[in-house]
């Protein structure tokens, strides 16, 4: 089974198209943005840069390396590479259990931005108040029908495009996504240099000011780098399996790093703008791009074609990273159980939809679906972003930099020698000593013992 010939991406561009089309998701359109007007602009945005360059694209490459070292699913790649220790296989596991995990409530949002789009085509709630939105909006979720049928729409149309294959699916759409999620995203951040509050906007974005930075915003520059890039659950890994034998990482990891950053940067110069120039004080998560950001366009001139491209843009940045969760799972069932990549697709849409459906069902008014005082939806989020990924991403670094052995690593990520060969000794110091100790303390942060 492992060792069944394997897709890989056809060529750099479409590798390119599929790992951003990961990394790049709701995590930059709506998190980044709000997270550097809030943790001192420009210093946040200098902290985050420094914090991927030494942290998190040295683990972005030790996923690569593992998957395509490893040539399997997440689970595989583990077990190929070190048959017998097989404690590690329960990493590959957990992996598989996180993307599941993640996808499910994912789907959700994913929804609403469906949702939206849907309503910002049909213009219904052009020229409605920020209060009426905030109502319709609160009637959507707790009405339970809606977002059910949203999220069940989003799931099959990504387990469709898992059914079409790697190379027809996953790669073909991303290529057509990613470029026209970079245009629109490029024409919005452009449209909104002439607005009036683009002045206050770029000082609430980019103005440095270091009296913000503690070590919490370090802390948490980090724990958005890791989400951002999609690290620590095997997606990375999964689809590392697919690069081709002899691309080179460094040149891979470095261009999806950089791109991921500067869609998440133009999201910022798009979206302030606009809230400020009307007056509102940003606020964070679902409120600011489902009530907010639709109250504004609904006032605006042409808002409801700016809403229409917002929409589609964020439906396209959350499916594409949902291609590479479900692979996850999708490569897992397929290669270790035997089944069609059918049977595993509708497999894993079963499971999915179950839990997604509970996910919205415990967001209806006096859901009991709620654990530790939380609904299941918050509380997956928080759990698998807080407990599972960390983890997890310190795990398959312990096992790419102490278990696999320096050897096998500088060969994979060398690409046998023809690449980036004076860099992978910083690389591997990086991997063995900084990113541990970093990734330590982010645990120990986020479970609240620091
Ligand atoms: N990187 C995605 C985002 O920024 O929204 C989220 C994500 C996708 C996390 C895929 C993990 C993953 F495997």
């Amino acid at each position: 089974m492992a060792d069944k010939k394997r897709s890989s991406f056809g060529s750099r561009f479409g590798t390119i198209a599929v790992l951003a089309g990961s990394a790049v998701g709701l995590g930059n359109i709506w998190k980044f943005p709000y997270m550097a007007g809030e943790n001192g602009g420009a210093a946040f945005i200098l902290i985050y840069l420094i914090v991927s360059l030494l942290i998190a694209v040295p683990v972005l490459l030790a996923e690569y390396a593992l998957g395509r070292r490893g040539q399997s699913n997440i689970f595989g790649a583990f077990r190929n590479l070190a048959p017998k220790q097989k404690g590690w296989h329960a990493v590959g596991l957990t992996g598989v259990v996180t993307a599941f995990l993640i996808l499910s409530f994912y789907a959700v949002i994913a929804g609403w931005s469906l949702y939206f789009l849907w309503e910002s085509v049909t213009g219904s709630y052009m020229g409605m108040s920020a209060q009426q939105i905030g109502a319709k909006f609160d009637t959507f979720v707790e009405g339970g029908w809606g977002p059910a049928i949203w999220a069940l729409i989003f799931l099959v149309m990504t387990g469709g495009v898992l059914l079409l294959g790697v190379n027809k699916g996953i790669e073909r759409c991303s290529k057509m996504m990613m470029p026209m999620l970079v245009v629109m995203l490029v024409a919005l951040a452009v449209g909104a240099c002439f607005m009036d509050g683009w002045r206050e906007g770029m000082r609430f974005l980019l103005r440095p000011d270091w009296s913000k930075v503690t070590t919490s915003t370090v802390i948490a520059a980090l724990g958005q780098a890791f989400f951002s890039l999609s690290l620590g659950m095997g997606a990375m890994a999964t689809y590392g399996s697919y690069i081709d034998k002899k691309e080179n990482l460094y040149g891979v990891a470095s261009t999806v790093a950089v791109a991921d950053t500067a869609v998440a940067l133009l999201a910022g110069l798009a979206i302030f703008p606009v809230v400020f120039t009307y007056g509102i004080s940003p606020t964070a998560g679902p409120e600011l791009v489902f009530i907010t950001l639709p109250s504004l366009f609904a006032q605006m001139p042409g808002g409801a074609v700016v809403a229409a491209v917002f929409f589609l843009l964020l439906f396209f940045a959350a499916i594409t990273s949902a291609f590479s969760m479900m692979e996850v799972v999708v490569a897992y069932l397929s290669e270790e159980f035997g089944m069609s990549r059918t049977k595993a697709m509708w497999l894993s849409l079963g499971g999915l939809l179950v839990l997604a459906m509970l996910c919205v069902a415990s967001q209806l008014p006096d859901s009991v679906l709620t654990i530790g005082g939380k609904n299941l939806l918050d509380f997956l989020d928080t759990f698998t972003s807080n407990v599972l990924l960390p983890l997890s991403g310190l795990s398959i670094v312990i096992f790419m930099a102490w278990v696999l052995g320096r050897k096998a690593l500088a060969d994979e990520l060398t690409t046998g020698g023809r690449y980036a060969r004076r860099l992978v000794g910083p690389t591997i110091f990086l991997l063995r000593y900084v990113v541990p100790l970093m990734m330590v303390v982010l645990i120990l942060n986020l479970l609240g013992v620091l």
